[in-house]
């Protein structure tokens, strides 16, 4: 049988459910996997059992030969009882395993990219999502659902196997009369399935949107303008209009299937009522026992629903979609095309060269940096100013090796940081982004991140960084989580936040990064703080490498060294008295702050308003 690329990839992927249940633990797993196969072969014993017990009963000798059966019977018919109990619960174990160790694969392959280029792709990060497998619908199952699913579909089989050679002991003929329609059923039953299964997805969007409607009602920020604007009406009335238009196709399909099910009956009926009546006819003739009769009929129907159900088709069909993202992540990500290398760490703090570095964003159509030759000293407080959009943050991103320049290299006295290893090289940096994360954990966590804390560094960098005030009127110190989300939480300004990823930078440096690389550290800062934060960054500046941008001149006029990035190259570079007698472009500007300044305006000049 030549199967086509499609049916190839589902057997694969069904054999990878079936592989995934080695992450439901071992015990549980085992358990769940006995249960089922008792429970497939459940039916078949019962019929045996109930057999055994007509059999004793049909006979004349008392009551005493009964017995033994009926021990039998009730013993099968209670093992069978509380194999059904503990399965669901069993069952729920082993999927939550599976789920868990899947998503965790999910994220350790999402951050196994050396760069974030893949990540900003939009078929990476649908990828990601579908693989990621937090069903909102439904029709989507997770790769847990979808394994269990699997083994259940193949434990069925044992289930009509056995009832299959417990009739075929008693009446051969009877196999393919009851097997053969019994598939025809599934396949009947399996082809409804699927097809409602589309004809609900094929209305996700009004879905989609439905949900979005029906929860604006409770969004607190919405809920005002709700009210405000007397919307309610309009806001309930397009959700259910949105609901009736997805489920009116699912609703007719089930008034379907409803009709189709007499044609699934009739396949199900009419060989069973052979069965039922051949046998009938042999035992009313004397040609076959009761006994007999009694385990044929109870076979016959245990055939039927060791193939009848379709739950576990369905889990394992929702899984697909989710197994296949993942298997393509999994393609797509795995090869950098470089060995992973991670080289000897730096014993001191290197000279950094941008060795005409040029780059554009992947899928852009323009060039951010062109031909940018810059090389910096070891402890070097080195300024970077441009206007916004000029792509100072860009090369902060290309320096911590996010992204990798089109052209040119990065050097580290003389070598590509490349070739360092991006494991190594982010080692050696210290980094604060403009756009840094304020993870809803305590300080000490936010500024260690998970290294063991040594908590005199913790308490000198954060001393540097001006945040030991903050920290002491924090209700429980270093222990209080930044989130008034969490219980017993605070929220921080916008300025105390740059004040706890100054701590972080410092605390880095402090354990041994060479590079502080510090995107707009102060932009929030008032005026004095920031002047105090970056006095110590001087100081800071002769055991590292300082890498400060920020558009306030007069807080960078003291850094050894300014550079002018403008149309991507570098346009201007020395120290403030040099660039201002060079009246350029930095002494314009450095001109209008100041005049702006003493003219009475607030001391906070916004972000790129003049530079
Ligand atoms: N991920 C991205 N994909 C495509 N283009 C981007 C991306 N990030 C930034 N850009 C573009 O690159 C240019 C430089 O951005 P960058 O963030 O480096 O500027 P900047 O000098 O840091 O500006 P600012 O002073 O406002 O922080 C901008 O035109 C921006 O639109
Ligand atoms: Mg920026």
């Amino acid at each position: 049988m030549i199967l086509t690329d499609e049916q190839r990839e589902r057997l694969r992927i069904r054999r990878q459910l079936l592989g995934l249940l080695r992450d439901g633990g071992t015990f549980a797993t085992a358990l769940y996997g006995l249960i089922q196969v008792a429970q497939g072969v459940m039916p078949a014993l019962t019929a045996l059992a109930t057999a055994a017990v007509v059999g004793a009963a049909d006979g004349d000798s008392g009551t005493t030969r009964v017995l033994a059966p009926l021990v039998l019977l009730a013993t099968t018919l209670i093992v069978a009882q509380v194999l059904s109990a503990i399965q669901f619960p069993t069952m729920l174990v082993v999927q939550g395993r599976i789920d868990l160790a899947h998503r965790e694969r999910v994220a350790r392959l999402a951050s196994r990219s050396e760069t974030i280029t893949v990540l900003e792709q939009p078929a990476v990060q649908d990828l990601i999502a579908t693989a990621s497998a937090e069903p909102t619908t439904w029709i989507e199952k997770t790769p847990g659902q979808g394994a269990t699913g699997q083994l259940l579909l193949l434990v069925r089989y044992i289930g009509l196997v056995t009832s299959g050679l417990v009739l075929a002991r008693f009446s051969w003929w009877l196999v393919p009369v009851l097997v053969v329609p019994a598939f025809g059923y599934r396949v009947l039953a399996l082809r409804q399935w699927l097809n409602h299964f589309q004809i609900w997805a094929r209305g996700i969007e009004h879905h989609r949107r439905y949900q979005y409607w029906s929860k604006l009602a409770f969004a607190p920020a919405e809920g005002k303008e709700i009210r405000v604007f007397g919307i309610d009406d309009w806001i309930s009335g397009t959700g259910q209009e949105h609901g009736l238009t997805h489920m009116r196709p699912v609703w007719a399909d089930d008034y379907r299937a409803a009709r189709a099910k007499w044609m699934q009956s009739v396949l199900v009926f009419c060989p069973l009522l052979l069965a039922f009546l051949a046998v009938g006819i042999q035992t009313e003739h004397g040609r076959t026992s009761l006994a007999t009769e009694t385990v044929v009929l109870t076979a016959s129907w245990a055939v039927f629903q060791a193939v009848g159900y379709t739950f576990d088709s369905v889990a394992v069909q929702g899984a697909m979609p989710v197994m296949r993202a993942y298997n393509e992540l999994t393609a797509g990500l795995a090869d950098t095309g470089r060995p992973q290398v991670d080289g000897p760490p730096l014993t001191s703090t290197p000279t950094l060269a941008f060795d005409r570095v040029g780059f554009r964003y992947p899928g852009a159509d323009r060039d951010i940096l062109t031909g940018l030759e810059l090389e910096i000293a070891p402890g070097e407080l080195l300024a970077l100013v441009g206007m916004n959009g000029a792509g100072k943050s860009t090369l902060t991103k290309l320096l911590a090796g996010l992204y990798e320049p089109t052209t040119g290299a990065i050097r580290a006295d003389g070598r590509d940081i490349a070739e360092i290893g991006y494991a190594g090289w982010r080692r050696e940096l210290a980094v604060v982004f403009q756009d840094f994360v304020r993870y809803p954990l305590s300080a000490r966590e936010n500024v260690a991140l998970g290294a063991p804390a040594d908590q005199d560094a913790l308490d000198a960098a954060a001393r540097e960084a001006g945040f030991l005030e903050v920290l002491e009127r924090l209700p429980k110190g270093w222990d209080t989580p930044l989130s008034k989300e969490r219980e017993g939480g605070v929220d921080l300004s916008g300025g105390q936040w740059q004040q706890v990823v100054l701590t972080r930078a410092i605390y880095a440096i402090e354990r041994g990064a060479k590079i502080l690389v510090l995107d707009e550290p102060t932009a929030h800062l008032d005026v004095r703080t920031e002047f105090e934060v970056f006095e110590r960054l001087t100081r800071l500046a002769r055991e590292a490498t300082v890498i400060l941008i920020s558009h306030r001149l007069s807080t960078v006029r003291q850094a050894d060294r300014i550079v002018l990035l403008e149309d991507g190259r570098i346009a201007e570079s020395g120290s403030h008295d040099e660039l201002m007698s060079h009246g350029g472009r930095y002494a314009a500007m450095f001109a209008i702050q100041a005049e702006r300044f003493q003219s009475g305006y607030d001391d906070r000049i916004e972000e790129g308003e003049l530079l």
